[in-house]
């Protein structure tokens, strides 16, 4: 007998124990007090947190929300699609609101659902969709997180068969639909790297869509700051060379940027363009943390600094060499990303031809740990 099905007297059968041994085999499932992560730990995506604290609203008060919107012959949708470069915070962020709003979630290995079994897939679908609806009902809410959605979604997919990945999109539509007609208190979130491959189709059923992008120099330079202060917190010293020569390059960068605004007469952003960089390198030959981070993700500028700690826990110091050096070995994401559904050509042409500029300029000094 299955240890969930309701006994009819109100007892909560959806204990995190059920829920964790049910949902456990599609993937992880975080209850919000073991959530490490808060929402102001991913900076920057201010418009992304705008919406997203209205959206979790919406699903707190989800009965009377749909109330009101079944008055007006409107459905709620609460799904949304996060998209962009790896390690640029999609799952983190969802994770600290799921924290703040106090709500479950389930980060649903999506390629787990996959089978090469016809029908299987299919199955595992709607087992997880119809298990994850069961919970919200009894628990008022639940979040379900369809990690590397592209796994069922597009050509790229591992179902070897074109029929079965026809199938198995249909049926992830089906699902979608059929919990927002039922006005289920479900929130369903699909990620993906590959936003360009994902089919037409999935792409729309998601009411919202939210670009993460790899930090521009402003945001890398408070994600800098925010791991420094990480190692402050560990009783380890930062040199004070790294902060006045952050904010030293920043404010440089700061001045060329807005003097070239002027001059062009509209807003260029770090990536859209070469200019900027071209005009920075012009007269400026050392090469700073900014400069060194282009193309790299939150996530890059955390490994990097974990890396650093290596040494730095032993000498109870961080230098700016050792720092400036563990972030040059890591490396960033971006120069690895070939695909073009995960940097526009431009982007990826401009972060290739900084860093082979990069490289000319200081091959002289290999990275030292
Ligand atoms: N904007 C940011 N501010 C601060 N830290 C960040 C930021 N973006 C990423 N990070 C750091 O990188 C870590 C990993 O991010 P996360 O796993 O959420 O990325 P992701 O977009 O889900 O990646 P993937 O597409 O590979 O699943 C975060 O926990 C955080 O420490
Ligand atoms: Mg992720």
């Amino acid at each position: 007998m299955s240890n969930s099905k309701d006994d009819g007297d109100g007892k909560i059968t959806f204990t995190e124990d059920v829920i964790k041994s049910r949902l456990g085999k599609y993937g992880a499932v975080y209850f919000p007090s073991a959530i490490q992560e808060s929402i102001d730990d991913i900076l920057g995506n201010e418009n992304i947190k705008e919406i997203l604290h209205d959206f979790f609203k919406a699903l707190k008060k989800y009965y009377e929300f749909s109330k009101r919107l079944k008055g007006a012959k409107l459905n709620p949708s609460l799904t949304v699609l996060l998209y962009g470069p790896p390690g640029t915070g999609k799952t983190s962020l969802t994770r600290g609101f799921a924290k703040h709003y106090d709500i479950p979630l389930c980060v649903v290995e999506t390629d787990r659902l996959v089978s090469p079994l016809l029908g299987d897939t299919i199955k595992q679908i709607r087992n997880v969709v119809d298990l994850a609806a069961e919970i919200a009902k009894e628990r008022g809410s639940f979040i379900l997180f369809f990690d590397e959605i592209d796994a069922i979604g597009s050509e790229r997919s591992n179902i070897h068969e074109v029929g079965e990945i026809k199938r198995a999109v249909i049926s992830f539509l089906q699902v979608i639909d059929r919990i927002n007609y039922e006005g289920v208190p479900l929130a369903i979130f699909g990620a993906t790297n590959h936003q360009n491959q994902l089919d037409s189709a999935i792409w729309r059923r998601f009411t919202f869509h939210f670009s993460f992008e790899f930090p521009e120099y402003p945001l890398r330079k408070k994600i800098i700051e925010s791991f420094l202060a990480k190692v402050k917190n560990a009783k380890i010293g930062v040199d004070n060379s790294i902060y006045t020569n952050l904010a030293e390059e920043y404010e440089m960068i700061q001045k060329i940027h807005s003097n070239l605004t002027s001059k062009l007469g509209y807003e260029i952003s770090e990536f859209s363009d070469t200019l900027l960089w071209d005009e920075i390198n012009k007269n400026n030959k050392n090469q700073g943390l900014l400069e060194l981070t282009i193309g790299y993700s939150g996530s890059d500028i955390e490994r990097g600094t974990k890396v650093s700690l290596l040494k730095a826990i032993n000498t109870e110091r961080l230098t700016y060499d050792l720092f400036y050096n563990s972030l040059k070995l890591v490396g960033g994401t971006a120069i690895h990303v070939e695909r073009q559904d995960i940097l526009t050509d431009s982007k990826q042409r401009f972060i290739k031809s900084s860093k082979n500029k990069q490289e000319k300029r200081y091959m002289k000094s290999p990275p030292e740990i």
